[in-house]
């Protein structure tokens, strides 16, 4: 595997590789990887003749009061699992070859979507999501890009830049593959948020995933939420659970013929966790 740390130098590689006739696969991360990022990999691997990895936390997409700070940087790490799983390269570029002083970076806006949900509780953070997604995708030149559904409302965001960019013809074609949420065997999501929690908080975390279930086995709204509400341990701060269009993120009153998701956020101790379940009623 390579570290690249510099944009021109990725550019060649990249370049090379397409002239091969390679398909480049591409999977951003912010680091402090875990099995999760790995089947991002291993399924890239499968789709696609030539892994691009990315590692870099983004400024932009933290508020003030975040986590940008303390948020865990583990390059030595996360390059040795990379290069264990066989990713073929791992793009680790500094914040001035992402934000050049004198560059002209297109910041983008999530709009609407962007300011409900994460967005409402994080503003900004989807605006400074998709201007670094817009950038990498810019400086990869990825065939096939791989996220994961526990971002859900992230993901739907990327999908619908591509689609408009794609379709006035301001970007190459480039698939986005949703891969499953990874979890541990209890039903807690991976995130790199994890590793912010005690033992005991891991317990009350689990409680998430919990919630999404219970509120799984009702149609109506209502009751899906105080089912939920009720599987969530009292330990864990509810900032949303919402009965959703799986793709529009609009309220659903209910899910009866509908591809619909729960989504849930709740603070475990200073962490915060997000989780989603798509529950397809079309059948
Ligand atoms: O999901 C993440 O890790 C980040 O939001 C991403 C897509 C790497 C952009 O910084």
């Amino acid at each position: 595997m390579q570290l690249i740390q510099t944009a021109h130098e990725l550019a060649e590689v990249v370049a090379e590789q397409k002239r091969a006739g390679r398909k480049i696969g591409f999977v951003p991360t912010m680091g402090a990887l875990h099995q999760g990022h790995a089947a991002l990999v291993e399924r890239a691997k499968l789709e696609s003749d030539f892994v691009v990895v990315s590692i870099f936390v983004n400024p932009l997409q933290f508020g003030a009061g975040e986590d940008f700070d303390k948020y865990p940087r583990t390059l030595d790490v996360d390059a040795r699992l990379l290069s264990d799983i066989g990713a073929d390269v791992l793009f680790a570029p500094s914040a001035a070859e992402i934000y050049p002083a004198d560059g002209q970076i297109k910041r983008l806006s999530a709009g609407e979507l962007g300011e409900v949900f994460e967005g409402k509780t994080r503003p900004g953070h989807f605006d400074g999501m998709l201007t670094v997604v817009n950038r990498l995708f810019d400086l990869v030149n990825p065939d096939l890009v791989f996220f994961g559904a526990k971002d859900a409302q992230q993901v739907a965001l990327v999908r619908r830049m591509l689609n408009e960019q794609i379709s006035v013809g301001e970007r190459a074609p480039i698939r986005l593959v949703e891969c499953e949420t990874v979890r541990d065997l209890a039903g807690l999501a991976l995130s790199s948020r994890n590793r912010y929690l005690s033992e005991h908080q891991v317990g009350v975390a689990r409680t998430l995933i919990a919630a999404l279930r219970e509120a799984a086995k009702f149609e109506d709204r209502a009751k899906a939420l105080d089912a939920g509400k009720a599987a969530l341990s009292p330990e864990a701060r509810l900032d949303y659970l919402e009965l959703v269009d799986a793709d529009s993120f609009e309220v659903l009153e209910s899910s009866k013929g509908k591809k619909a998701r729960l989504i849930i956020a709740a603070y475990v101790g200073d962490t915060r966790l997000i989780d989603n379940l798509v529950i397809d009623r079309t059948s």
